[in-house]
């Protein structure tokens, strides 16, 4: 058994854990991050595409973001499709100047890491069985095995960036705990190919057939998404299939661009809303995916999983610096502020453009109506507009 001390003990090395473990460090805090997987599974999972300006600026205030601003895509705008129908919004002109960065999470993991590595942060992979324990005392601890040892981190703080699976909530009594969920009948269908997007910026398509979104993550390598259903596996989806059915979905110019080729990675994630409440039991904190779970229409989860961050290591830089628990106090309703309105945007979204089983040709009518009044009018675009860049964040960055 080997016993370890540090301030803040992390669970999870993903975008929530690391870029916490970074904050931290800018604030001279000591912490410890403990990952069940490798640093090679966490760097390659393909998730998250689209950045706010928030995030790219937390990391280039962690110095981090030389790579995002040389190889990020900026777009100023972005597209959505009716049966073919192509409108364009014009997020800098209705919000200004904002735009978003077209940059892949397993970059911005890349990046996190190679800092972490720079700066010698503590960042143990590979940790089984890993969970926080005496959180009713006032030295919470971490334990995990690794290498048939055991081992104990003490802390003053835990906080759970483990995702929505992980073990930190699961800690938490179910009375002190109150939850939010909605699950969605469909699933993501994601493909990543080595082929010129079929667009300079993204397209949102709803067609009778379901959604369909085109992304990107750079001029050669796109990032296809279908809503498919989730009895289906990936095995259904020839490449051949998935290419027609797009093509199918996209319509008009969009889908004569499309260019086709092999796939290097096809996965399908399961859609859900879920919000838990207070993101704080004890010295256990809950940041990130491990909170609150967006459906990924919205592209908001890894954006909301820093901005938690952001004000958590705030508060625990107060907290040590002054002694004041105002922050830590006040975590969980100002982080949870911001959380349901990305929830409520996220949840509009996945409405207005996917397929849901129970749709009559009514709904269908009020869906194309909404899709119409947001191609015409000035004012729905804007409300659109603001919240896709993401809404203001009141830390200094
Ligand atoms: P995670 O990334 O889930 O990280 C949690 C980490 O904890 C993992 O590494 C896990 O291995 C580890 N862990 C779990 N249990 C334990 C344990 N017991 N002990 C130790 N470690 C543990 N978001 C956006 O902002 N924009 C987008 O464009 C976008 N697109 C998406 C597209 C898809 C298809 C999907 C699936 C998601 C998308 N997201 C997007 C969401 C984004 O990927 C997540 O919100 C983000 O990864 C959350 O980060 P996190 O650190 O909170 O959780
Ligand atoms: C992505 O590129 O992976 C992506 C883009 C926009 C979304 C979700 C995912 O809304």
């Amino acid at each position: 058994m080997s016993s370890l001390r540090t301030q803040v003990g992390i669970i999870g090395a993903g975008p929530a854990g690391l870029f916490l473990a970074h904050f931290l460090r800018e604030s001279n805090i000591d912490c410890v991050v403990v990952e069940r997987r490798s640093r090679e599974h966490v760097q390659g999972r393909v998730r998250a595409g689209v950045l706010e300006q928030t995030t790219v600026r937390a990391m280039q205030r962690l110095g981090i973001g030389e790579r995002v601003a040389r190889e990020g895509l900026i777009h100023t705008g972005t597209s959505l499709a009716v049966d073919g129908r192509i409108f364009h919004i014009d997020l800098a002109a209705l919000t200004d100047g904002a735009a978003i960065t077209v940059y892949g999470q397993s970059e911005v993991m890349k990046d996190l890491n190679a800092a972490a590595d720079r700066r010698g942060l503590a960042v143990v992979y590979e940790a089984e069985d890993a969970s926080p324990q005496a959180l009713d005392t006032r030295r919470p601890v971490i334990t995990w095995k690794q290498a048939g040892s055991t081992h104990r981190l003490e802390c003053d703080f835990i906080v759970g960036c483990d995702g929505f699976h992980g073990a930190s909530r699961a800690c938490i009594p179910a009375d002190a705990l109150t939850t939010f969920e909605r699950v969605y009948p469909f699933g993501w269908l994601g493909v990543l190919a080595e082929v010129p997007p079929c667009n300079d910026e993204l397209i949102y398509a709803n067609h009778e057939h379901g959604f369909a979104l085109a992304s990107m993550r750079s001029a050669t390598r796109s990032r296809y998404y279908l809503q498919c259903s989730l009895e289906d596996d990936v095995d259904d989806w020839s490449d051949e299939r998935f290419w027609d059915e797009l093509c199918v979905r996209l319509g008009g110019d969009a889908a004569a661009n499309v260019t086709r080729g092999k796939s290097f990675e096809k996965s399908i994630a399961p859609l859900r809303s879920f919000v838990c409440t207070p993101l704080r039991w004890g010295r256990l904190f809950l940041a990130g995916d491990a909170a609150h779970i967006v459906p990924p229409t919205g592209a908001k989860g890894l954006n909301l999983a820093v901005a938690d961050v952001i004000v958590l290591a705030e508060a625990l830089a107060a907290s040590y610096a002054t002694g004041s628990t105002a922050g830590l106090d006040g975590y969980s309703e100002r982080a949870l502020d911001r959380v349901w309105k990305a929830e409520r945007f996220s949840l509009w979204l996945t409405r207005l453009t996917h397929r849901f089983p129970q749709m009559d040709g009514f709904d269908r009518k009020m869906q194309t109506a909404e899709l119409e009044y947001l191609r015409g009018s000035r004012a729905a675009q804007t409300v659109f507009a603001e919240n896709y860049v993401g809404l203001p964040l009141d830390a200094q960055l």
